[in-house]
C-alpha cells in the first residue's frame, strides 16, 4: 500500500523514478495506513545512505563546478544511467544555469519523463540539461554525437549502475568512460559495497529482470579495474552506513 513498497515489490524497484522518490522523502500511499508504511520506509537506513548519496554528489560535483568557473570555463557533465537526474536539476538551479551543460542518459522513459518535468519545474532550459534515450553500453554513439559537436564531457557520474553490472561489463564501462572523458576529466561513481536492507531487498523486491539482486563489491577490486583502464588520482569515500563507496578518479 505505500509507493515506495509498491514500486519495489511490482518490478519497479531499480527504476530512476523509485529512486526519485527515496529523494523527495514525501510519504504516499493508498489509505493513511500506506502513507505511514511509506513514512517508516523512507527512514530505513538503506533509503537514508541512498539520499546521503545524492547529497554527496550535489557537494563534490558543486565543488568542482565553482572551481572551473573561476577560472572562467563551461563545466560539462554527462551522467550515465541518470534516472529522473533530479541532483543535476538541482546543480543547475544551484549555479543559475550558468557554466554548466549536463546530458543525462538512461534507457527508461518514465524516469526521462519525470527529469524533464522536474526540470520544468526549476524552469531549467533544455540546452542547460538534455536527457537523451539510450544504453549506456552503447555510448559509442555518444562519443560520436561528442566529436560531431565536439562536445566532450569534464566530468561522466554514474550512480546507481555498476551494482547491476557483471565484472566483464563493469570494466567495459570503465574503458568506454576512460575513452570518452575530456583530458584530465573526472570520473565520479558510486559502488555498493554492502547493504543494511540486503536480506528484505532480496525477498521482496523486483525488478524488470526478476529478483533484486546487486553485485556488492569491495572497493580495492575496483581499484584494480580503474588502474587497467587508465585512471589515476582515485579517491574513495565510505559512507557511515558502510553501504555506498563513493569514488572519484581522475582520466
Ligand atoms: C538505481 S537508478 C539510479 C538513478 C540515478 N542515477 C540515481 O543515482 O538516483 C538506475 C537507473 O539506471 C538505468 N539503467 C540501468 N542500466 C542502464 C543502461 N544499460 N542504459 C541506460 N540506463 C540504464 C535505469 O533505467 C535506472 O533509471
Amino acid at each position: 500500500m505505500s509507493k515506495l513498497g509498491r514500486q519495489s515489490v511490482l518490478g519497479e524497484a531499480s527504476t530512476g523514478y523509485n529512486f526519485d522518490h527515496m529523494y523527495v522523502k514525501k510519504a504516499e500511499g493508498y489509505y493513511g495506513v500506506g502513507k505511514i508504511i511509506d513514512y517508516f520506509l523512507l527512514r530505513l537506513p538503506a533509503v537514508k545512505a541512498t539520499q546521503s548519496r545524492k547529497q554527496n554528489i550535489l557537494r563534490i560535483v558543486g565543488e568542482k563546478i565553482r572551481q572551473r568557473k573561476n577560472e572562467g570555463k563551461t563545466m560539462r557533465i554527462i551522467d550515465v544511467a541518470c534516472g529522473a537526474g533530479r541532483y543535476l536539476a538541482e546543480l543547475e538551479a544551484i549555479f543559475n544555469q550558468d557554466g554548466i551543460e549536463i546530458i543525462g542518459v538512461d534507457y527508461d522513459n518514465k524516469s526521462l519523463e519525470l527529469g524533464r518535468s522536474i526540470a520544468k519545474a526549476y524552469e531549467i532550459s533544455e540546452t542547460r540539461l538534455r536527457f537523451f534515450k539510450g544504453n549506456v553500453f552503447r555510448l559509442g554513439h555518444l562519443k560520436k554525437f561528442g566529436n560531431k559537436i565536439d562536445w566532450r564531457p569534464h566530468i561522466i557520474i554514474a550512480s546507481g549502475l555498476i551494482e547491476y553490472l557483471e565484472d566483464d561489463k563493469v570494466r567495459d564501462a570503465f574503458r568506454q568512460i576512460y575513452e570518452g572523458l575530456d583530458d584530465e576529466g573526472l570520473f565520479l561513481f558510486v559502488n555498493q559495497q554492502n547493504n543494511p536492507s540486503k536480506k528484505l531487498m532480496e525477498k521482496v523486491c523486483t525488478t524488470r529482470e526478476g529478483a533484486w539482486i546487486l553485485h556488492y563489491r569491495l572497493p580495492n577490486i575496483l581499484q584494480t579495474w580503474l588502474i587497467a583502464a587508465g585512471f589515476k588520482n582515485i579517491n574513495i569515500n565510505t559512507d557511515q552506513w558502510g553501504m555506498y563507496n563513493l569514488f572519484t578518479v581522475r582520466k
